[in-house]
């Protein structure tokens, strides 16, 4: 049978300072991919498997995400009397009216792992998703619609994982798995940013979760831990000890949007894959001498 997860977490309250000066008094989840902002790119995905609560815990300098999900009725009558008919619908689409977004602050940028704390009162005790913005994957299927079937399939929690190069370990969580006679990959050890020599595995840890509500009360007792900060993978390595927590490898192509590169990468690729302008680009590309 299959289960509706409601609720999406959406931590956002991290300084991006990998992108200052852009990132100074803007969100980094702000920034656009052509012509949408990587956080509308985060709704929509978690919002076709079946969201309908969008918990967004944001920081200093994040108004700008509020606004941009709230509805703007001086630009829509502007739309509306200019004849923009196309872009009215494109507004008013943002978010479907089913569909509540709620925003925690997180007070100090304490870690990923107390950010997603911060949502417990509004999470409850069941099921959901985190989603990190700044890690954008272009699939057919939406990668949180792939891990909620497979959450459907044995109950467990998931987490989305791709191989990496192992000399870039120190940026990721890092999983060792077994595999189950079912196929399922159920994780034996999760260990956050290790160096390559101590890395259990090239299998990293992306931003999309699909987590058990048991994971708040080991988040309350984590101390912090890699970079100073509270981390949701030593959380879940607690959570190991009592929980089976499942590693997915999706279906997609990822772009790490939190770099320069990565955010650049999905620039020209979903340029080049935007029904109005991939033709013009592509032209405009084969200009440029390589
Ligand atoms: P990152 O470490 O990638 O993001 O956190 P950052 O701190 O914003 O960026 P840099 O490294 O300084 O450039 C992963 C995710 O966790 C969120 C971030 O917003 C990002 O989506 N986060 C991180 C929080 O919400 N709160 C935190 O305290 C830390």
């Amino acid at each position: 049978m299959s289960v509706q997860i409601r609720t999406a977490v959406f931590p956002v309250a991290g300084r991006g300072t990998r992108f200052l000066p852009a990132t100074k008094s803007s969100p980094k989840e702000m920034l656009p991919i052509v012509d949408k902002p990587l956080i509308q790119y985060a709704v929509e995905e978690a919002i076709s498997a079946g969201a309908t609560r969008l918990v967004f815990v944001t920081g200093s300098s994040k108004r700008a995400i509020e606004d941009h999900f709230d509805t703007d009725s001086e630009l829509e009558n502007a739309l509306e009397s200019a004849g923009k008919q196309d872009l009215l619908k494109v507004v008013r689409d943002i978010v479907p009216a089913s569909v509540s977004c709620i925003y925690i602050r997180q007070g100090q940028p304490l870690g990923l792992g107390h950010a997603v704390l911060c949502a417990r009162p509004a999470v409850g005790n069941e099921p959901f998703f985190v989603h990190l913005a700044d890690d954008l994957i272009h699939a057919e299927e939406p990668v949180l619609m792939q891990m909620r079937r497979q959450y459907d399939a044995h109950g467990m929690s998931v987490l989305g994982v791709e191989t990496i190069p192992v000399e870039h370990s120190a940026s990721y969580g890092i999983v060792a798995v077994e595999t189950d006679q079912a196929g399922h990959h159920i994780i034996r050890q999760i260990v956050e940013k290790p160096k390559p020599a101590d890395a259990p595995s090239n299998l990293a840890v992306v931003g999309r979760y699909l987590l058990t509500p048991a994971i708040f009360d080991r988040l309350e007792r984590t101390g912090r831990g890699a970079g100073g900060e509270i981390q949701l993978t030593d959380a879940i390595a607690d959570l190991l000890h009592d929980e089976a927590v499942a590693a997915y490898p999706f279906s997609g192509t990822r772009y790490d949007c939190g770099s320069k590169l990565g955010y650049l990468k999905a620039t020209v690729e979903l340029g080049l894959l935007h029904a109005e302008l991939g033709a013009d680009f592509a032209a405009y590309l084969k200009t440029l001498k390589a």
